[in-house]
């Protein structure tokens, strides 16, 4: 089974109270998400390898290290996850970044994808698919499958703000796929909010609504 790592960094911690707070104005709130993302992205990426490599400091000769080149993508579920997308880009400049668009059909009530756009070699790179919620598990579950139906292996589903019962059907559907959140909350409602939460991300990220 998959593992859920909550990162409980003083940092991220901090940042997440404040954009819970209904007080928080939109350009903070991305602030704040773009701060989290870059945040998560050293949690995210600690066990990516490394590789010796030689170099000169302007005193001696030494080894040093450097990232092995593993390829990587960045992949948000639209809309919400593109406040995801360039704090971790920061971090990982080498990464490319594919996009995965859905929107909840009315009779359904289940995610549909109206938009895939991915690198062309993405089945060959370790990918974080991004999307600040995890509510019902819904869109990560179909994200998932979108991205395996394309070869990819390597997939880590990273999120601010996850419901158990998100966690429990991600688990259930890709028991491969390592979860990491920023916070792990109480329940959904029956409108489909994470409680306590932080509201829409979306809505709080562009000020729609
Ligand atoms: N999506 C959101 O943006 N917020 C929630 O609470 C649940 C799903």
């Amino acid at each position: 089974m998959s593992k859920i790592q909550v990162v409980e960094h003083p940092l991220i911690q901090h940042k997440l109270s404040i954009l819970r707070r209904k007080e928080t104005s939109s350009k903070e709130f991305r602030e704040l998400v773009d701060e989290i993302g870059m945040l998560m992205a050293y949690e995210v990426s600690r066990d990516l390898p490394l590789e010796d490599v030689e170099i000169d400091t302007p005193v001696a000769h030494m080894t040093a290290q450097r990232l092995a080149g593993k390829k990587l993508a960045i992949v948000p579920i639209l809309r919400a996850g593109i406040g995801m997308v360039d704090g971790i880009y920061k971090m990982i400049p080498a990464a490319r970044v594919g996009h995965i668009g859905m929107y909840r059909d009315e009779e359904t009530m289940k995610p549909v994808e109206y938009l895939v756009k991915m690198p062309t070699d993405i089945a060959e790179r370790q990918v974080f698919l991004v999307d600040p919620m995890l509510a019902t598990g819904g869109s990560a579950i179909l994200g998932v499958d979108v991205l395996k139906e394309r070869g990819v292996k390597n997939i880590k589903f990273v999120c601010l703000v996850a419901a158990p019962e998100g966690v429990k059907a991600l688990q259930e559907a890709h028991p491969d796929i390592d979860i990491f959140a920023a916070a792990l909350d109480d329940h959904l409602n029956e409108k489909g909010y994470i409680i306590p939460g932080l509201g829409d991300a979306g809505d709080r990220l562009f000020g729609t609504k």
